[in-house]
């Protein structure tokens, strides 16, 4: 092996993910009562994440009949974007799903793509999702915030007073629902709000929809995607299948670029195709198949709505018991997360409190004092409040 130092030598090291890097800490702490409440992973009553029935069905059917490994076209299976389409947007245009491995990357597709046609400056809301800045940055962008909070009381408001500011060039992002870290999501008479908002100044919408199904069904959760889709001249939707089908491996996502024009939404769905040509190429089939296969069959379909509608029902109720756990203890810690939806609630501690709680009583959440509520079990919720009230 030659002894000359490499590219690297010079380089510091990047910092931890400020999720996956703590995961990476629990695994190797050694206390038999760690709690991880860290990445968004749902949990059911035995403490697992175990793939949903509906979900391992669909895919032994389709492995057992599986013909070929030839690759998917560039923008993806045709039958699962139109599938995508009539659960996140109905009677949207044809033609507009772009098939990505992920939520993610369908994010990392739009900021690539919007970069590509001129845009240099996306608004984030503060708190976001701790990937978001990354993700604008990695596509050349400049990132800027909104104030969004952890309450509702004034938050449209705010809103909209920053976005006064926002360019006819730059994007915006929301959170469709579940709002990650808070929990707390626009109110339907809210939505309308910012809709006429971003329809007086002609601003392009960047939604991001991870979590379709997680705060109501999905009917119901998706209906400010078509609000935002009359109001805005340009909207991408960024969805994911990591929690509504539990397919977080298998990673499955789509993009919807909402162009009225057909010539100019061709041309943009070029470009989308240019671009992940040179990423990953072409996407990878099996997770997307089960999405298309279930979505497209009653019964599949009803089995899987059951299974979510649980899920729903487990992370209302441990947020229910998370509550009164606080409020035994005397402890304001975790205000309105009775209201909050989805997977996350930001307690009220201080970074420093957050490591004292991972250092003396291995309870593992972001520095934030974000948490994963949907990880907490009974026994959890007795720990973290003990360990809170400790403080
Ligand atoms: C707000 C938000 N957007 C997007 C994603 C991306 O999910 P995935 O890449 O697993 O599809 C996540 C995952 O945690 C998320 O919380």
């Amino acid at each position: 092996m030659s002894t000359i130092p490499s590219r690297f030598q010079q380089m510091p090291d990047p910092p931890a993910d400020p999720i996956f890097g703590l995961k990476a800490l629990f695994n190797q702490d050694e206390r038999p009562h760690k709690l991880d409440l860290t990445a968004g992973v749902y949990k059911d009553e035995a403490g697992r994440t175990p793939a949903m029935d509906s979900v391992a069905a669909a895919q032994q059917h389709l492995v057992a009949a599986e013909q070929t490994k030839d690759y998917l076209p560039i923008a993806g299976d045709a039958s699962y974007c139109e599938s995508v389409g009539d659960l996140v947007l109905p009677g949207g245009p044809a033609g507009s799903w772009f098939h990505t491995p992920s939520g993610t990357a369908a994010l990392a597709l739009a900021t690539r793509l919007v970069a590509s046609a001129g845009a240099t400056r996306v608004w984030l809301p503060a708190p976001t999702w701790p990937n978001h800045a990354p993700i604008v940055a990695s596509a050349g962008l400049e990132v800027a915030t909104y104030p969004y909070g952890t309450r509702p009381e004034g938050r449209v408001e705010a809103i909209t007073e920053a976005l006064a500011q926002v360019r006819r060039e730059d994007i915006v992002l929301f959170h469709l629902c579940c709002h990650n870290p808070t929990g707390s999501d626009l109110s339907a008479a809210e939505w309308e709000q910012v809709a006429g908002f971003v329809s007086d100044r002609g601003l392009t919408v960047l939604l991001d929809a991870a979590y379709i199904g997680f705060a109501d069904r999905p009917e119901v959760d998706r209906l400010p995607v078509a609000v935002l889709a009359d109001a805005a001249p340009e909207l991408y939707v960024s969805t994911s299948f990591s929690k509504n089908f539990g397919l977080y491996r298998e990673r499955v996502g789509a993009l919807h670029i909402g162009i009225s024009d057909a010539a100019e939404r061709r041309r943009a769905f070029a470009t989308a195709s240019s671009i992940t040509r040179t990423i990953w190429s072409n996407p990878p089939w099996l997770g997307a198949a089960i999405v298309d296969l279930i979505l497209r069959d009653d019964e599949r379909r009803s089995a899987w709505t059951a299974e979510l509608d649980a899920i729903r029902g487990r992370l209302n109720s441990t947020r229910g018991a998370i509550g009164a756990a606080f409020a035994e203890r005397g402890l304001d810690a975790v205000a309105g997360i009775d209201d909050g939806r989805g997977m996350f609630h930001v307690a009220d501690l201080t970074p420093e409190q957050v490591k004292v709680l991972r250092e003396d009583h291995a309870v593992y959440m972001l520095s934030s004092g974000r948490f994963n509520v949907a990880a907490l079990l009974p026994d959890g919720v007795a720990q973290l409040a003990d360990a809170v009230a400790a403080l």
